[in-house]
């Protein structure tokens, strides 16, 4: 529209023209219609567990570890590689040389001493060992981040009690997998670990960042993506906690576990009602600690249950958010991510490349793997006989962790790999563990691009 054009609509409005009604009115902002504003997002709940507690015997392990080991070998069967599948037991019926594909848990993974890497693998059949042999270079190097009781495909030539192996599969993603987009523009904004109660939380950072979410601060294009935002994710350590490490008390600012969950409550009851905010526990919060972490207890965040907008969810879970009539909207998978440090120290080709620095290797680890915690000792687990809910069964949209409190995205095959960062300043103890925080970032996806910006509300 051309100057003249604009003088001449505002005084067909009766608006007497300046130069301040000419900005305000014609400004290159898009503002939003009252109606876009405030309508809510849709959200559906896909996975929850919140199944009671009750008494583990040792027969929930095997259980476990079978419907583990099935879930996983019934992705990597699929795969083309796998044509020549037979299992362990039948592999002496094979001639020697022959190739042949396998599927199996790694119960055991050594040098040998002639520096190749030899694999133990077990399937529901029996056992047997593989080969890595060292001058098969890309192998080798991919053999050398094998973990403890993860489930690969083997494909291979058979010996006398060995299979030397080729070919190494991972259940993994598929190539073919495509990156969703919703047909409107909104958004989802990611933060964990606030850490309230905490003697180093960040409350004044923490207020500026309700303070844009609230449109009352930032660039022109960052107060847009707020009002346009419909759903705020917190994935876990909403509070400090009270007892989680030995004289924890002393770096409390708040000693009582509801009031850390009142005080949060308080402050996110500034925000509209309109927008869905989605809370998973972590490490710190109220209630077990082993995964899968059940729904924070009513009882201890009973301040952040009576939220008209809150939806409270386990630990991991799974929430799609934006359907609409022609849109299937996007799967959230949401973990904590206790399991992620084990990894960091573990797998060789991250921890030289930064270990927990690297948390979009270490997300993309886990994806490869299709499960949360593939090995055994990364985390502390409640075996539930039935269903194996840390194995990543629908391929996610957006996989978002916390924990490491450093902020971080990329994308892997199609999803959307997301860090949080956290709200607790840095502390001495961390600089002298090398781990360089990021507080005070929120991390915003616009799920019509799948474009994500990171603020930074720190400083
Ligand atoms: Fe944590």
């Amino acid at each position: 529209m051309s100057y003249s054009e604009k003088v001449d609509l505002l005084l067909k409005k009766g608006i007497l023209v300046t130069p301040d009604i000419l900005k305000k009115e014609f400004s290159t902002r898009k503002e939003l219609s009252k109606s876009e504003e405030e309508t809510p997002g849709k959200i559906k709940i896909v996975y929850n567990y919140d199944k009671p507690s009750k008494k583990r015997v040792v027969d929930d392990f095997v259980s476990l570890f079978n419907i583990r080991f099935k879930n996983l070998e019934k992705i990597i069967r699929q795969r083309s590689e796998m044509q020549n599948l037979v299992s362990i037991n039948k592999l002496n019926l094979k001639n020697e040389k022959e190739i042949v594909s396998i599927i199996g848990i790694i119960t055991k993974k050594w040098q040998t001493k002639n520096g190749h890497t030899m694999l133990f693998l077990e399937d529901i059949s029996g056992s047997v060992n593989v080969l890595v042999n060292k001058n098969n270079k890309a192998v080798y190097e991919l053999a050398k981040d094998l973990v403890q009781d993860e489930v690969i495909g083997v494909c291979g030539g058979v010996g006398k009690n060995i299979v030397f192996s080729n070919e190494i599969i991972f259940p993994d993603i598929p190539l073919s997998n495509e990156l969703k987009k919703a047909p409107e523009e909104s958004y989802a904004v990611f933060i964990s670990d606030i850490h309230i109660g905490s003697k180093v939380f960040l409350k004044k950072n923490f207020k500026k960042f309700l303070s844009w979410l609230n449109g009352n601060l930032g660039s022109e294009n960052q107060r847009l993506i707020a009002k346009k935002t419909k759903y705020l994710f917190l994935v876990g350590d909403l509070v400090e906690g009270v007892g989680v490490y030995p004289n924890q008390e002393e770096n409390l600012d708040i000693p009582d576990i509801k009031e850390q969950y009142k005080q949060l409550a308080n402050l996110l009851k500034t925000i509209s009602s309109n927008k869905k905010i989605i809370i998973c526990p972590g490490n710190h919060d109220s209630g077990r600690i082993a995964e899968p972490q059940p729904p924070l207890y009513n009882d201890f965040a009973k301040s952040l249950w009576d939220l008209s907008n809150t939806i409270i969810i386990s630990n991991p879970s799974v929430v799609n958010i934006g359907s609409s009539e022609n849109f299937s909207g996007l799967d959230v998978l949401l973990y904590h991510g206790y399991s992620l440090i084990y990894y960091a120290n573990n797998v060789e080709s991250i921890r030289v490349q930064g270990g927990q620095k690297r948390v979009d290797l270490l997300m993309k680890f886990l994806l490869q793997k299709r499960h949360l915690a593939p090995s055994h000792e990364s985390n502390m687990y409640v075996p539930d006989a039935e269903e194996d809910p840390l194995f990543i069964d629908k391929i996610p949209d957006v996989f978002v962790t916390g924990h490491i409190h450093r902020a971080s995205a990329s994308q892997y095959r199609g999803v959307t790999l997301l860090n949080t960062s956290c709200w607790v300043d840095i502390t001495e103890d961390q600089e002298k563990r090398g781990l360089e925080p990021q507080p005070a970032r929120a991390i915003t996806l616009n799920l019509q691009t799948r474009k994500v910006k990171i603020i930074n509300f720190y400083g």
